[in-house]
């Protein structure tokens, strides 16, 4: 079956915004990925989810290399410029430095990275497959840079959320009657 976009049952999936650089035959380009997930520490992996015909796939699968720009607080307009319009047409990066975005060179990948972005990443194409509507684009990290004192932003039911307070627990109930528990339910 299909998941309809924007269906309540698509508005259940929270996740990050990463805003994917690329430098290819599109130029230097940026777009926003919900779709954006870690799947492994060692080697530590990262897996975005793109438009095939994207700018930016085309880029990434021309070059291998891409940057991931975890997206703070402040970065929603970012987002939503680059996640609303194509590469292919506009020059998204001269536009956002048009107002005010600044960018520096990656370190160890020929690609324009967002300067204060929570976390930024630099990947090597390890793997990529066309899955359903997707292209699964899968990179080892080669250089990373964390801004400690960001605070990434949520999507999620089609719009930004901050990440707010710590969730109680919802059983209360003493490590005491926790580990009775554990050991009651203990196989073998
Ligand atoms: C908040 C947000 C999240 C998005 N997430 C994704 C995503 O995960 N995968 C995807 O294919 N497109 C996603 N898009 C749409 C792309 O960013 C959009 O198609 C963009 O125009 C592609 O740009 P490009 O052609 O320059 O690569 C998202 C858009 C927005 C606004």
């Amino acid at each position: 079956m299909d998941l309809k976009y924007g269906s309540d049952e698509a508005k259940k999936f929270v996740t990050n915004i990463g805003l994917i650089t690329s430098k290819g035959k599109h130029g230097e380009n940026i777009m926003a990925a919900e779709w954006t997930h870690v799947i492994s520490y060692s080697p530590w992996l990262v897996m975005i989810n793109i438009g095939g015909n994207s700018a930016t796939a085309e880029n990434i699968l021309e070059t291998k290399v891409f940057g991931v720009n975890i997206a703070a607080e402040e970065h929603n307009g970012i987002s939503s410029i680059s996640g609303n319009r194509s590469g292919k047409d506009i020059n998204k990066i001269s536009m956002l430095k048009e107002l005010g975005v600044e960018f520096y060179k990656a370190n160890e990948i020929n690609v324009p990275m967002l300067k204060g972005a929570a976390l930024n990443l630099e990947c090597r194409v390890i793997r990529h497959e066309s899955i359903g509507s997707k292209m699964m684009i899968i990179g080892e990290v080669v250089h990373s840079e964390v801004r400690k004192e960001a605070v990434p932003i949520i999507f999620s039911s089609g719009s930004y959320k901050k990440v707010t307070d710590f969730v109680a627990p919802s059983q209360r109930m003493s490590q005491e009657e926790l580990d009775a528990l554990v050991k009651k339910h203990k196989k073998g």
